[in-house]
């Protein structure tokens, strides 16, 4: 079911507004009139955000927000409310990555990421449900990623805990419907590469500088992607066309595919420069209000594309060679 008023009559709340995609779509929301209730931990740039909302002629409330405390989330529903009367739908947006091999991740990034990405949605659905509720109806949109139907190496973490969000959403959307709760609808996003900051503030124990796998889609087809879901809500929906893709890639061959992208996200995640390891935005605040990361000059993308598919060739002849070299050996 759509929202129970129009968006430029709704009230959104939208988790991990202060950077990326967050904040892209707080700007999307503003364009299209609504009121926005921006959340995350870093209040200043929540504070920029906010501004460039009342810029676009949109009412807007900061409520700093650590999602992975529950009675926070629900102070948060509480002051959107107090404010603005009613929530029409809630954005789970937020959620931090560490970036490395399974057994080389230190086991409290490895929590720490199930909690904000898995259990912060979980925090979030339940703080929405009743005001959804209350206001007639209501969407709540998870964005998750297509790493919630695939998977790419050096992710385990954020892949385990987008997986879980999908299911979650999956089984509440079932449990609205057995309970005659069917006017609110629960849709899950699922990104391609998106150049936002999330590879930069990423916890890193590669040892290498981090990078998203091209082709990279700017933030706003991610916004435009979540206010479409608000005025038409579907279960899913794929923003940029790799993600499409590769979802269709996994359904139709899955072990091909997953060899397939562990062998190309294998090779252009990880840069060339070296990095100590760091463990990112994921116990500290690193919003500072802006939604790109600067990954996706067509050029840079190209030669990245380029450079991948030339070590895949390369590497294949060698592969042939040494097949070939042993085969010989075999019938001597
Ligand atoms: N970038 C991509 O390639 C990509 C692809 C697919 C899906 N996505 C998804 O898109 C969403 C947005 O990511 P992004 O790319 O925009 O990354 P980003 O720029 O790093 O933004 C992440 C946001 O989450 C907030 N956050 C982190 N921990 C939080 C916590 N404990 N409590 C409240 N807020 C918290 C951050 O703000 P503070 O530091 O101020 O708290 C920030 O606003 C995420 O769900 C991500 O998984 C991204």
């Amino acid at each position: 079911m759509p929202l129970a008023r129009p968006l430029r009559d709704s009230t959104v709340v939208i988790t991990g507004a202060s950077s990326g995609i967050g904040t892209a779509t707080a700007y999307a929301l503003a364009r299209s009139g609504c009121r926005v209730v921006l959340a995350a931990r870093t209040e200043p740039a929540l504070q920029r955000v906010a501004q460039g909302c009342a810029e676009l002629g949109a009412q807007a409330l900061v409520v700093p927000t650590d999602i992975t405390d529950p009675a926070a989330v629900e102070r948060l529903a509480a002051s959107a409310v107090d404010r603005f009367g009613r929530i029409d739908a809630w954005v789970n947006n937020a959620a931090v990555g560490v970036v490395g091999l399974f057994d080389e991740i230190p086991v409290t990034e490895f929590r720490r990421v199930l909690e904000v990405d898995l259990l912060g949605t979980a925090y979030g659905m339940r703080a929405a449900l009743p005001h959804l509720a209350a206001a007639g109806g209501g969407v709540v949109v998870n964005n998750a990623s297509v790493l919630a139907e695939v998977a790419m190496p050096y992710q385990s973490a954020y892949n385990a805990a987008k997986h879980g969000i999908r299911g979650l959403a999956d089984t509440v959307r079932q449990e609205l419907r057995l309970t005659g709760r069917g006017a609110i609808s629960i849709c899950t996003v699922l990104p391609a590469a998106i150049d936002t900051p999330f590879f930069r503030h990423a916890a890193n124990h590669t040892g290498r500088i981090l990078a998203p796998p091209p082709p990279v889609y700017p933030p706003e087809l991610v916004a435009e992607t979540i206010v479409r879901l608000l005025r038409r809500p579907r279960r899913e929906a794929y923003a940029g066309g790799a993600a499409r893709l590769i979802g269709l890639q996994w359904r139709l061959a899955p072990a091909l595919a997953e060899r397939a992208l562990a062998w190309y996200a294998g090779r252009t995640q990880l840069g060339l420069a070296v990095r100590p390891p760091s463990a990112g935005n994921v116990f500290r605040p690193a919003g500072e209000g802006i939604p790109v990361g600067g990954w996706q000059g067509r050029r840079r993308q190209l030669i990245r594309m380029t450079a991948a598919l030339g070590l895949a060739a390369a590497r294949s002849a060698v592969d042939t060679v040494a097949a070939f070299a042993r085969q010989r050996r075999e019938v001597r």
